[in-house]
């Protein structure tokens, strides 16, 4: 029998007994009974919302609900935080990998992780390309003792939770949605991790303490319709070309605000096409070899007039060196609950190759590789998004990063489809 089926569940069903005062003590005992039981049960209710994983203590709006799908905390999970955020070697750094199971936040966590720093990883596994991409990734992050927790930028408790568990020194912020084209199919998916997520981000970041310094990418697609080359950071980037870019424009206004508000020390990185291994599927390069592989005709842009299409292609092990680079330089923000005491660092770097190959270049360096020949199909460059150059100059970067990329395009390229060859060999299906 349950404790429960004592108490009566109305008065009225309350039996009389044979003198008043055992009724009334009687009354007086059951009362004390319901009194205590319901303090029993009440206690319990709290004690599993603030124990549950998601500690969403009642979520408060939509998008609070749809992000506490994610199964985060508990004392197991702290522990696992805490040790893979561990600093291993002297005067190294803990550091927030947002986007740490993307391709650019894989290498940069990797790197981090072998020096000795502490790294945190954090990504949403959203299905934007292959989602078993991300998994493979996010396993070799395992095997290097980084641990990945899958949650979104836009989550605050998960954020805040992070932060006091760990009091980050640096966030490396590489989450957004990626891609030009993407954005006139789904444009919402451009403001939700791009704006609203780097906000929330910067939120939570103001009223850390301390506060961590912050490097982010934005990209070289803020140059959007500048002609003049190479692209400098002192060029106009009032221009964006796709919704894409405006989202990186708006990032870097973004920075300026809570850099100047609440003196957090932001450095912006505009990577200017990134490959290698590893690499994103919805990129040129990487569908050029599954689609030449397959025998498939692939799409070959040119500008008004004949005009080629180039690209300054970078190799990712160069923009890895940047990002420590611009990791390993940023000043301490100056803030401290959510009050700035001082002016703090704002700095934004192009990160290139200052090479511009021609796509159809970039085409007969595969076909090479993969002895394949390709079948080129010439188009004109849709109005999607993109445009028909880009050339960075690096001179910034190379002055106070000490950034000074070394690898061409054939070298690249060579080491990519070594991985793709191998990768794709394992059973594992090139989606697409
Ligand atoms: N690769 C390039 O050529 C290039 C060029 C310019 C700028 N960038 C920028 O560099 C960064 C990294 O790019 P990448 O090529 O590695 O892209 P990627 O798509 O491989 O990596 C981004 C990762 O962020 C995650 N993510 C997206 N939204 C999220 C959210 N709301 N919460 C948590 N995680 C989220 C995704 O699941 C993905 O794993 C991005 O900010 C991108 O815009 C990349």
């Amino acid at each position: 029998m349950s404790h429960l089926d004592n108490i009566p569940s109305t008065p009225g069903k309350f039996k009389m007994d044979k003198s008043p005062y055992i009724h009334r003590l009687r009354w007086h005992s059951s009362l004390t009974k319901l009194t205590f039981w319901s303090l029993v049960i009440l206690g319990s209710i709290l004690i599993f919302f603030f124990r549950s994983p998601s500690s969403s203590p009642l979520p408060s709006d939509h998008s609070r609900r749809s992000l506490s799908t994610y199964d985060w905390g508990g004392p197991s999970w702290e522990k696992r935080v805490r040790s893979s955020a561990r600093v291993r070697s002297r005067n190294g750094i803990s550091v927030l990998v947002t986007g740490a199971a993307g391709f650019v936040g894989t290498h940069v966590s990797v790197a981090l992780k072998r020096r000795g720093d502490g790294v945190l990883g954090l990504d949403n596994f959203n299905n934007y390309y292959d989602q078993s991409l991300k998994r493979a990734r996010q396993a070799l992050l395992e095997r290097t003792g980084v641990f990945v927790v899958e949650g979104d930028i836009n989550d605050s408790a998960l954020l805040k939770k992070l932060f006091e568990v760990v009091p980050f020194t640096h966030v490396m912020h590489l989450a957004a949605q990626a891609g030009v084209r993407y954005a006139m199919e789904n444009p919402s998916s451009y403001v939700h991790s791009n704006i609203a997520g780097l906000v929330n981000l910067l939120e939570v970041c103001k009223s850390a303490n301390p506060q961590p310094s912050i490097v982010w990418a934005s990209s070289s697609s803020v140059y959007g319709l500048n002609t003049k080359v190479p692209f400098s950071e002192k060029d106009r980037t009032d221009q964006p070309a796709s919704l894409y870019a405006a989202t990186k424009k708006a990032g870097e206004e973004i920075a300026h605000t809570y850099n100047h508000i609440y003196g957090l020390s932001l450095t912006g990185l505009r990577f200017f096409t990134v490959y290698g291994p590893w690499g994103r599927p919805d990129m040129a390069y990487f569908f050029f070899t599954r689609d030449i592989l397959k025998g498939k005709s692939i799409p070959i842009f040119e500008g008004a007039d004949h005009g080629t299409v180039a690209r300054d292609f970078t190799y990712i092990d160069d923009i890895v060196k940047g990002c420590l680079a611009a990791l390993d330089t940023a000043e301490k923000s100056t803030g401290s609950g959510g009050k700035k005491k001082g002016p703090a660092q704002l700095r934004v770097f192009n990160l290139g190759n200052t090479s511009p190959v021609p796509v159809s270049d970039l085409v007969s360096i595969l076909e090479k590789l993969l002895k394949v020949k390709a079948k080129r199909n010439i188009m004109k460059l849709p109005r999607n998004g993109d445009v028909q150059f880009t050339h960075a100059n690096i001179s910034l970067a190379q002055r106070e990063l000490g950034y000074k990329p070394t690898t061409d395009l054939q070298t690249g390229l060579k080491k990519f489809v070594r991985w793709y060859l191998n990768y794709y060999s394992q059973g594992k299906k090139a989606a697409g």
